[in-house]
């Protein structure tokens, strides 16, 4: 039932390698889980050993009326994959003015894998600002922001903290709440560990997880694999696990909460 979006301000902060990992890890604690690629650079599928000339996915020409339980790919880890298919820019325009004037798209077209309570949808965003990040965050339960430790995080998270990042499409902030993950700490770095100081006491416990630069995450999407696959002892595979179980430990917290207020 919940959608989880993973979006930053920022490009190649590890978005879609956090979207692979951590579905994957989710999917170990027992849900079922769904990745989709909102990504014009239909990277997703790299993690998932989706041949690259493989150039399936939902804003294909031929997809876009499709339901998509019938457009997703049972991958080796199980998860489930929607790519978003190689696509031209052009065509892709079309997908953005469809999300921008049919403002129920985007709910109907997920609305089977949320109506199932053991599925976690996790949607993987471009860089920025976007009509994909709109039209996600009128849905979503739980909004990731993903930061690198460096002077540009501290920068922009009075954007995200405002409401103004993970804002819908007629400008109100998301439904859902915002938590922040830290990725590729270094903490040879002096600036790394004074930004980690930083965001660690502006956003307490909103800071969900930190994920440490590891070079076997780099190495495993080269191999096309899971990181827990490609180095289960490595730093990499143990922060996102813990990562994971921070999720978890919410979403159960707030499904109990729901089931109170259902009682009460
Ligand atoms: N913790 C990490 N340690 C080492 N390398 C990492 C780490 N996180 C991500 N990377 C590497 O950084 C690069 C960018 O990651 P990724 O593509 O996931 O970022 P992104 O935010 O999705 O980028 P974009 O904004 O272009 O969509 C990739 O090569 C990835 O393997
Ligand atoms: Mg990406």
């Amino acid at each position: 039932m919940p959608l989880l979006s993973l979006a930053s301000p920022k490009g190649g902060v590890g978005k879609t390698m956090l979207t692979a990992n951590l579905a994957h890890e989710l999917q170990r604690l027992g849900w079922q889980t769904v990745v989709v690629d909102f990504d014009l650079q239909n990277a997703l599928r790299l993690h998932f050993a989706m041949m690259l000339s493989d150039g399936r996915g939902f804003a294909i020409p031929e997809s876009l009326e499709a339901p998509w339980e019938e457009l997703v790919f049972e991958t080796p880890s199980g998860v489930l994959l929607l790519p978003f298919g190689t696509v031209a820019v052009e065509h892709a325009r079309i997908v953005r003015q469809r999300l921008r004037h049919e403002r129920d798209w985007l709910r109907l077209k997920l609305e089977p894998f949320l109506r199932e309570p053991e599925v976690i949808v996790l949607i993987d965003l471009p860089p920025g600002h976007s009509v994909f990040l709109e039209a996600v965050s009128e849905l979503a339960d739980l909004n990731l922001a993903v930061l690198l430790p460096d002077a540009t995080s501290i920068a922009l998270l009075p954007r995200i903290e405002c409401g103004e990042f993970f804002a819908a499409r007629d400008g109100a902030p998301t439904r859902g709440t915002v938590r922040y993950v830290v990725n590729q700490l270094d903490l040879r770095r002096r600036l790394n560990r004074d930004v980690l100081t930083v965001l660690r006491t502006k956003l307490a416990d909103r800071l969900l997880g930190v994920i440490y630069r590891d070079e076997y995450l780099s190495e495993a999407v080269a191999s096309q694999r899971l990181v827990a696959d490609f180095a289960p002892e490595s730093k990499a595979s143990y922060d996102i696990a813990a990562l994971a179980a921070s999720v978890d430990e919410m979403l159960m917290n707030d499904r109990q909460a729901l089931a109170r207020v259902a009682v009460a």
